[in-house]
């Protein structure tokens, strides 16, 4: 079988060709047009401008990613379409079931979240061997729109049993970045600037860090990093890297300490981080440190695959498919497919 996929979720155009055979699969192409620089200027993502860029952009991908074969060798159209930008995601969604519709092929809804979660699947022979072998296993999803901790008790199987109760990390990455004048977007600047700093320079909260819960909230680490600064009657280079480095700190101690005491409770064989800031060095290196000491496997994406792509939505399709789990639409049902820039993937 394969498959082509299409992400619009946010700020990235991405395409990618999937083959799958003999119960594993190959990944044949993946681009992926950003749009980050245009972003930078105004400290953020603005939808409007990124709906714009991406009606500019998916078709030269398209094109790019079919080659000569277009739509001849393809059997599935995977697509995402939620959660994300609405603006952003019917572009892919309505590119997906024009191709769908004309072409007669059937259409996969793929939710972004998940697609983050196969990115796993997608970096770890490992994980692609081990069949059913290693569940249940736990979930750590950390990205600019999301930090939800679940127990995957199979594929295509998710409890829910933490998430963020204000900001996700990302989020809270990028507005500490900002409150120091920072490019957007902030994690990997913050990340970097962390490894010349003093993570013990400043004394920052480490918020819910010994709840009952797996819940999670950061908005307050992100204030107390705002009345450090106004402390300062003059911030300098170190103060900033400084401040960086007890922030990146906070973070990782409390999402390790809350994600290994999980782990432990749900018994679980291994744990997956994904997400944007799954790229996150200290983060990763916590993670797998802590792991260990626990005997629990630890898997990351492969850095070009922690941020979104559409190689991941093209994976998380194989392993619907192949587990009956997929939501196809097919013939004229193709025009059912809706976006939902809320789709809950893990409904608690
Ligand atoms: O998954 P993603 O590409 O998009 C969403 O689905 O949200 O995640 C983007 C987020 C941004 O907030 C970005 O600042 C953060 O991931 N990020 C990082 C790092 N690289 C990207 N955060 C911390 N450390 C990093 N190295
Ligand atoms: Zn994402």
């Amino acid at each position: 079988m394969r498959i082509l996929a299409i992400e619009s979720s946010c700020d990235e155009t991405a395409m990618a060709i999937l083959s799958g055979h003999n119960g594993d699969f190959h990944l044949e192409k993946s681009i992926i047009t950003s749009q980050i620089e245009i972003h930078k200027k105004y400290g953020g993502v603005v939808p409007e401008v990124a709906s714009r860029q991406h009606l500019q952009n998916i078709f030269p991908l398209l094109d790019n990613i079919l080659g000569k074969n277009k739509l001849d060798k393809i059997d599935y159209i995977a697509v995402t379409s939620g959660p994300g930008l609405v603006s952003s995601l019917l572009l892919g969604v309505t590119v997906a079931k024009s191709l769908a519709f004309t072409t007669k092929k059937p259409l996969i809804a793929i939710n972004h979240i998940e697609g983050h979660i196969y990115s796993n699947w997608l970096s770890n022979e490992f994980l692609r061997k081990s069949n059913n072998n290693l569940f249940p296993v736990l979930s750590l999803v950390v990205s600019g729109g999301h930090t939800e901790l679940a127990i995957m008790k199979g594929h295509g199987d998710y409890e829910l049993i933490g998430q963020t109760l204000d900001d996700a990390v990302g989020e809270a990455f990028d507005k500490v970045a900002k409150l120091m004048n920072l490019d957007y977007p902030g994690g990997p600047i913050v990340s970097r600037l962390s490894e010349m700093g003093d993570k013990e320079a400043f004394d920052l909260p480490r918020p819910m860090m010994n709840s009952k819960d797996y819940n999670f909230s950061f908005a307050g680490i992100k204030t107390a990093v705002l009345y450090s600064l106004e402390k300062l009657k003059k911030v300098n280079q170190k103060d900033v890297a400084n401040l960086c480095a007890s922030f990146q700190s906070s973070v990782v101690e409390v999402i390790t300490k809350k994600t290994i005491k999980a782990a432990q409770e749900y018994r679980v064989n291994a744990i997956l981080l994904s997400g944007g800031v799954s790229a996150n060095n200290a983060l990763k290196n916590e993670l797998a440190k802590e792991s260990k000491k626990i005997n629990k496997k630890f898997f990351y994406p492969e850095l070009k695959y922690t941020g979104d792509n559409a190689a991941m939505i093209a994976t998380a399709a194989y392993y619907n498919l192949s587990n009956n789990k997929a939501l196809i639409f097919e013939g004229p049902e193709v025009a059912n497919l809706q976006v939902d820039s809320n789709w809950q993937l893990i409904k608690k």
